[in-house]
Parts: C-alpha cells; sequence; structure tokens
C-alpha cells in the first residue's frame, strides 16, 4: 500500500511536532483558568489529539465522535452521517473539535452546527492541516496549524482507504487517480 516512489514527504515529524507545540502554547494561553472539552473527529485525528493533549497545561477533557460522508473515497459528499456520537453532555461547556484535515469544510461544517445546538458556553474548531483552496462551504475555524496546497496527503493519522494512519510524517501522492 505505502509505495515511497508514489510518496513525496510533505512534513517531516519536527515539522508536525513545531506546529502541534504552537497550537497548544494557544491553547493553553486562551484556556488559561478555563477547562476545555476536547471533542476529536475519528478516526483521522487520534494521532494528533493524542500529542496535542500531552502538551495541553489547562484542564481537559476528551470525547469523540465519528463521521462518515458518503461519496468518492477521496473527496467528501454532501451528505454526512453519525457513526458514533459524543458521550458528553457539552452544554455550557468550553467546547473544542479537533480535526487533522479540513478540506471541503462539509464534515465540519455539519459538526459545527450539530454541536452548537447543544448549547456549549463556546465552540471552536483546530485542525492540524487546512486545505483552505478546497473550501465549499464555510466554516469559522480559530486555530490551524498549516495551510497547506490541494493534495492527498497520508501519514499522521491520515489514510489512504485506511492504511498508512500511522507513518510518523505526512507524505503527498505524487500521481493521484
Ligand atoms: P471535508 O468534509 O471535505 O472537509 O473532508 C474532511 C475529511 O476528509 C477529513 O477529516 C479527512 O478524514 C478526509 N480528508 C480530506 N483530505 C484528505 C487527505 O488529503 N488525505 C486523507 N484524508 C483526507
Ligand atoms: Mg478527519
Amino acid at each position: 500500500m505505502f509505495d515511497d516512489k508514489n510518496f513525496t514527504k510533505y512534513l517531516n515529524r519536527h515539522e508536525i511536532d513545531a506546529a502541534v507545540q504552537s497550537l497548544a502554547n494557544r491553547i493553553n494561553a486562551d484556556y488559561e483558568g478555563k477547562q476545555v472539552l476536547l471533542v476529536a473527529v475519528l478516526k483521522g485525528a487520534l494521532i494528533f489529539v493524542a500529542d496535542l493533549v500531552r502538551l495541553l497545561k489547562v484542564d481537559n477533557e476528551i470525547d469523540f465522535v465519528r463521521l462518515s460522508s458518503y461519496g468518492k473515497a477521496r473527496t467528501s459528499s454532501g451528505t454526512v452521517t453519525i457513526l458514533k456520537d459524543i458521550q458528553m453532555d457539552i452544554r455550557g461547556k468550553d467546547v473544542l473539535i479537533v480535526e487533522e484535515i479540513i478540506d471541503s469544510g462539509r464534515t465540519l461544517k455539519f459538526l459545527y452546527e450539530r454541536l452548537k445546538a447543544a448549547g456549549p458556553n463556546s465552540l471552536e474548531i483546530i485542525t492540524l492541516l487546512d486545505k483552505s483552496a478546497k473550501r465549499v462551504v464555510e466554516v469559522p475555524v480559530k486555530y490551524v496549524g498549516k495551510k497547506i496546497d490541494d493534495q492527498f496527503l497520508i501519514g499522521y493519522g491520515l489514510d489512504l482507504e485506511e492504511h498508512c494512519r500511522n507513518l510518523p510524517d505526512i507524505y503527498y501522492l505524487k500521481y493521484p487517480n
């Protein structure tokens, strides 16, 4: 599945670490004295949230949601369904949605609206990577680790048809088809 002739390194683990650390610094400053509830979007955000949470100095809780959007394997369609909902009551809480990458924004838009309706005290979005040129719907993303070009990426939680999430570095596909 992973053939490094077809993949080129895009971000090495040191660059990823630096981006995660600078995001953690901002969260630590912005949520000082508060408690933050991280809602990580499975499966892609699992590596990012694990690294991020270990750099947080603010009190925190973690919950997970798993969403699925139907359509082509490498891009999301407009239809989003919930495969696993959050378990915590977010009413009155300071909630931070944790994503590893935002493409069209459709997945996040759906989740953002849904969580907003549950009455959190605040609701923000953090993403490690942002393909902002691909945005189809507006989503209020407050924390962005790195803006990236429109490329299909794998590694550090990002999958190629469910494989390669474990790669410590991030690669891009040379010959997408
Ligand atoms: P969106 O709804 O179009 O913003 O799609 C977001 C989701 O698509 C992300 O959470 C990822 O799971 C997946 N995705 C988007 N771009 C990539 C990529 O380059 N590699 C792997 N998965 C991606
Ligand atoms: Mg994701």
